[in-house]
């Protein structure tokens, strides 16, 4: 019998991480859902099992080092693993004045630095196997200025983009792709807890709506399959078509 196929996704309790779970899970993976909210992790775990998918908890906090790469371990014991989506995150606002210093690290430390800590205990894994996808999963705010999102919020995502092509260059000859993702609204929890979905945000949006995280999830399952064999290195834009205007 073939080694079953496993992915890692973290944020997997809500919002975009969620949908991502689901839709891979859809496509046959055992899917692990590395987050810090149990009580969300097995909420998705058992809307996975009702479609007949498996979905593996790994509930951690990913400034937990240790814990990440136990994490990993464990959902590369499930069978061979294959993609690695890093779609946790949090949310900041406000001016530099009102940004202290412990705010700063703590976006850095979610939306930047748990990506190289999943990544760094992944991709020797996925090397082993020649094999991987990675997904990340940035921001639009990444290539932008944003309106609402704190400079820490942006550079991290910003960050995120530049921490894709240079893994993309280095994972290329194990057989590794890695890619990027730069959503623009989407409705989540993220975005209804801090009111970032309003009028003057969709008459910036030519398709005139914000995205559902199902939308997003449709992107993470082509990068994450062979549909997209020679792509990497690259963030896909989506966005609504918010870039043409
Ligand atoms: N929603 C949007 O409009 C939007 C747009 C662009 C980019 N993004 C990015 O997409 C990512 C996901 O956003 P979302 O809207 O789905 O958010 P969300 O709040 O719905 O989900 C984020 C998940 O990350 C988990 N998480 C946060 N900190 C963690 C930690 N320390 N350890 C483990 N898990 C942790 C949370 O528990 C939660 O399940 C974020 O990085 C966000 O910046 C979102």
């Amino acid at each position: 019998m073939p080694e079953a196929h496993v992915g890692v996704v973290t944020g997997a309790a809500s919002g975009i991480g969620k949908a991502s779970a689901l839709r891979l899970a859809a496509d046959g993976l055992i899917v692990g859902l590395l987050d810090r909210d149990g009580t969300g992790v097995d909420a998705t775990i058992r809307e996975i099992a009702t479609s007949g998918g498996h979905g593996l908890p790994l509930v951690a906090d990913l400034s937990d080092s240790d814990a990440v790469t136990e994490a990993i371990r464990t959902a590369a014991g499930a069978g061979a693993l294959r993609v690695v989506v890093n779609a946790a995150g949090v949310f900041s606002s406000g001016s530099i004045a009102d940004l202290d210093e412990r705010e700063w690290q703590r976006v850095m430390d979610i939306n930047l630095t748990a990506a190289y800590r999943v990544c760094r205990a992944a991709i020797p894994l996925m090397a082993h196997g020649r094999h991987g996808a990675v997904i990340n999963i940035s921001s639009m705010s990444g290539r932008t200025k944003s309106v609402k999102g704190s400079v820490a919020y942006v550079a991290s995502n910003g960050g995120l983009i530049a921490f894709t092509q240079t893994l993309a260059a280095q994972c290329g000859p194990d057989g590794i792709r890695v890619n990027c993702i730069a959503p623009g609204p989407v409705r989540t929890p993220m975005t209804e807890a801090h009111d970032l979905l309003d009028a003057k945000t969709i008459s910036a949006i030519p398709l005139e709506r914000y995205a559902e995280p199902s939308e997003i999830a449709e992107v993470v399952a082509f990068l994450a399959s062979d549909a997209s064999s020679y792509v990497t290195g690259e963030t896909i834009n989506v966005n609504g078509g918010m870039f043409t205007i």
